[in-house]
């Protein structure tokens, strides 16, 4: 039998483990992720969210230690959002100078100054009914959110945070307008430094679950008249390029593993930074699967950061990211 030889060989750099990190495309460091942090007001020890084993709602009291260990394990940037127990129609707790976000700003800057706080600036978590914004009639599906009543609420929670002292606004209503008017507001509020990453690309999707968990939220109903159809990957482009337009600093997309595409897709499209959100529901069901032994967790939870940075990813908000650090000082 006449031997046959392939054309080319891609395995003579993967024959030793030096040789195939010398050819690695991508890579994880801590300094990529952010580290999402649930506050609740009115608590005074963390409560664990059963269906996202070793994520907690910290009480306002904790907030600090917590930033302080995430810096000590190399987590640069973190990511707030207040569990209210003052909510109301609009959510006005949220523009309220002394609120639960306004006071969790300044808790995480003064324990670390230098780590990066990012506001998740929306209202369900304030609202007492759980929409993303002010209600109003909406079609035959029943209640809506007022597009441009909220556009003026956005501006006002955008500006208290600021003044709060946190590093950079992320507004995630998937309110049409919403970065044109923060960017607005900030401004002539003098705060042309504070940079958006915009929730830009946020699909209505099932894998955010868990969080209705992790917030308490009374929420029923459908947020599709404002988050994106899954079906629409040419409007998930459109949606990020109408968010740089309008002034965004870095875009996002929300959820992430489902959503490789519309990630290549806007990276080939846009030279803004782009953060993927690694959602509640992909955490958890890592989790659940790790816990029935079916998979190497650590494996699985490193292979899914690489296939954002390969999707082509700069930033990775994760409930992973602190364990994810851990593992990377132990390799
Ligand atoms: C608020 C918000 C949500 C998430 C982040 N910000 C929930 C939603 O839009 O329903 C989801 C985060 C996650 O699932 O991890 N609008």
């Amino acid at each position: 039998m006449a031997t046959i030889t392939p054309e080319f060989r891609f395995r003579r750099l993967r024959r030793t483990s030096v040789l195939r990190s010398l050819v690695r495309q991508n890579s994880i460091q801590a300094e990529d992720l952010i580290l999402p942090l649930f506050v609740e007001e009115e608590i005074t020890e963390p409560v664990a969210i059963s269906s996202m084993p070793g994520v907690v709602r910290y009480p306002e009291s904790q907030l600090a230690d917590v930033v302080q260990r995430a810096w000590s394990k190399g987590i640069r940037a973190i990511l707030l959002f207040g569990v209210s127990h003052q909510k109301d129609e609009a959510g006005t707790d949220t523009w309220n100078a002394d609120g639960l976000m306004a006071r969790c700003i300044r808790t995480a800057k003064q324990a670390q100054p230098e780590m990066v706080v990012i506001s998740d600036n929306c209202f369900c978590e304030y609202t007492d009914h759980g929409h993303c914004g002010v209600l109003c009639e909406g079609s035959h599906e029943g209640l809506d959110v007022d597009n441009d009543l909220t556009l003026g609420n956005l501006q006002k929670q955008a500006v208290v945070a600021a003044e709060a002292g946190v590093d950079m606004i992320a507004p995630s209503t998937m309110i049409d307008g919403m970065v044109a008017a923060i960017r607005q507001g900030l401004d002539e509020a003098g705060f042309q430094h504070i940079p958006v990453m915009s929730y830009s690309t946020k699909f209505a999707s099932a894998f955010y679950g868990p969080f209705r968990d992790a917030v308490d939220s009374t929420f029923k109903g459908t947020r599709s008249t404002y988050q994106m159809d899954p079906a629409n990957g040419r409007e998930a482009l459109a949606e990020s390029m109408q968010d740089e337009m309008e002034g965004a600093d870095i875009l996002m997309v929300k959820p992430g593993l489902a959503y490789l595409d519309v990630i290549a897709n806007i990276r080939q499209h846009s030279e803004r930074p782009l953060a993927v959100y690694h959602v509640s529901g992909e955490y958890a069901m890592i989790k659940a699967s790790a816990a029935a032994g079916v998979i190497d967790e650590q494996a699985i939870v490193m292979e899914t950061m690489m296939a954002f940075k390969r999707a082509g990813c700069d930033l990775i908000i994760t409930y992973y990211a602190e364990q994810i650090a851990d593992w990377l000082k132990a390799s």
